[in-house]
Order: C-alpha cells, then sequence, then structure tokens
C-alpha cells in the first residue's frame, strides 16, 4: 500500500516536469514592431544564407504569430476558407520539432528535428538555418490548403523583410518523408520555410 502512495506521489510529481519539457510557452507577440507596412513589402526577398545567430523567442514568437497567430475575434492573421482554420504549423529548431499552438500561444515538442532535418536539408544552407517553418494540411480540389500556406508564409516574408531576417520558402524538400516523421494522417505537408539571421 505504502509503495502504491509513494509510487503515485512520484508520479503526480514526475507528470508535471514531463509535461513542461515538452511545452514550450512563448512571449506575446508584439504588435508595435517592425517598419512602416510599404516598406516591408518592398524590401521582402528570398534570402538563402544563414548564419549561426540563434531567433530568440520574441522574434520565433512574432514569426508564428505572423504565420498563424490568433488575432481577432478567434480568426487568424491570415483569411481561411469559411474561417475553418484547416492548418497546422511546425517549427524545427533547437534539436526539436515543435506544433504551435496560437491560441495558448505555445509549442508542444512532438519530435525530434534530427529525424526530420535530412528531408527538409535537400539544400545544404538549410543546415545552417535556426528554424524551419513546416505547414501542413488536409489538400483539397479547390487549392484552399496551398492559398493557406501561402498566405502564411507571405506574412513571415514580410516580418522578416521588416527584422532584417533572411527567409526563403522552400519546396526541395521530401514530402511524404517529412509527413512521416510528423505522423500525418489525413493531413499533407504543403511547403516549408527556412528562417535566420543573415551573417552581419
Ligand atoms: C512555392 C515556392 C517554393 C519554393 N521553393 C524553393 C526551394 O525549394 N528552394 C529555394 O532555394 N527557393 C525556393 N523558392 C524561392 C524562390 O526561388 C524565390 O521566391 C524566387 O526566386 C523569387 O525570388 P524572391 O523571393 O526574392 O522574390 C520557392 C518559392 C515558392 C513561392
Amino acid at each position: 500500500m505504502l509503495k502504491k502512495i509513494v509510487g503515485a506521489a512520484l508520479m503526480s510529481m514526475a507528470m508535471p516536469v514531463m509535461a513542461a519539457e515538452n511545452i514550450k510557452d512563448l512571449p506575446n507577440p508584439e504588435i508595435n514592431t517592425g517598419m512602416p507596412l510599404m516598406e516591408a513589402i518592398a524590401k521582402r526577398k528570398t534570402g538563402r544564407e544563414f548564419s549561426a545567430k540563434k531567433i530568440e523567442d520574441q522574434d520565433l514568437s512574432n514569426i508564428l504569430f505572423a504565420a498563424w497567430g490568433v488575432s481577432h475575434d478567434d480568426k487568424r492573421t491570415i483569411p481561411t476558407a469559411r474561417n475553418l482554420q484547416k492548418m497546422n504549423v511546425y517549427a524545427v529548431f533547437d534539436e526539436g520539432i515543435w506544433l504551435y499552438d496560437a491560441k495558448e500561444n505555445n509549442l508542444a515538442k512532438v519530435g525530434e528535428a534530427k529525424d526530420v532535418i535530412p528531408f527538409i536539408a535537400k539544400q545544404d544552407f538549410v543546415l545552417q538555418a535556426p528554424l524551419t517553418l513546416i505547414f501542413t494540411a488536409v489538400p483539397d480540389d479547390k487549392g484552399y490548403a496551398q492559398m493557406h500556406a501561402g498566405s502564411a508564409y507571405q506574412n513571415v516574408g514580410l516580418y522578416c523583410a521588416a527584422k532584417g531576417l533572411n527567409n526563403v520558402v522552400r519546396g526541395m524538400i521530401d514530402f511524404d518523408e517529412i509527413g512521416k516523421v510528423l505522423g500525418l494522417k489525413d493531413e499533407k505537408v504543403i511547403i516549408t520555410q527556412t528562417i535566420g539571421w543573415p551573417y552581419m
């Protein structure tokens, strides 16, 4: 009996630690940052050079908010067909694969980066970059899934332009293998986007 009670007590102590390790809370996204919109639009471009500089949590939160945050009336920073909000955004960084929960403003660790990197890093510069986003959705016959991912990567591209970050949208990836690593069932990988700081 005592063994059971001690066991249960240990488990209840251990569980929150386990959960905390797998959940990464993000700082609130900053709304008053960046540059004038038209300047960011003019500056948006692909950059394929990445220094080792880490992306701090504040930028990570801002990037994810730009891509897929909840901004108004329980809706997103991008428009979605019939407001169904059918997309998921994963972030590969710091040796983990993390699923973004916009409502909770956190990330849940769902895998190890080393398992997915061979399938996203078909171009060498990806190995240097600190962050890759993976957009996933259930494909549909109207192409809405691609439209949503495109809206999200454009928002991220504008954020990067405003902050001096480099980014490149990347379709040169192994879609099926990434899907397997993520454990996708009905969803498919739509596109990826690699982000990081240029050499200063
Ligand atoms: C859907 C899509 C897929 C892309 N895939 C790749 C890719 O796999 N590798 C790459 O280096 N660039 C990729 N790009 C970046 C394009 O090459 C780039 O956007 C294009 O050359 C125009 O340059 P800009 O973004 O600076 O205007 C992709 C862009 C889009 C929109």
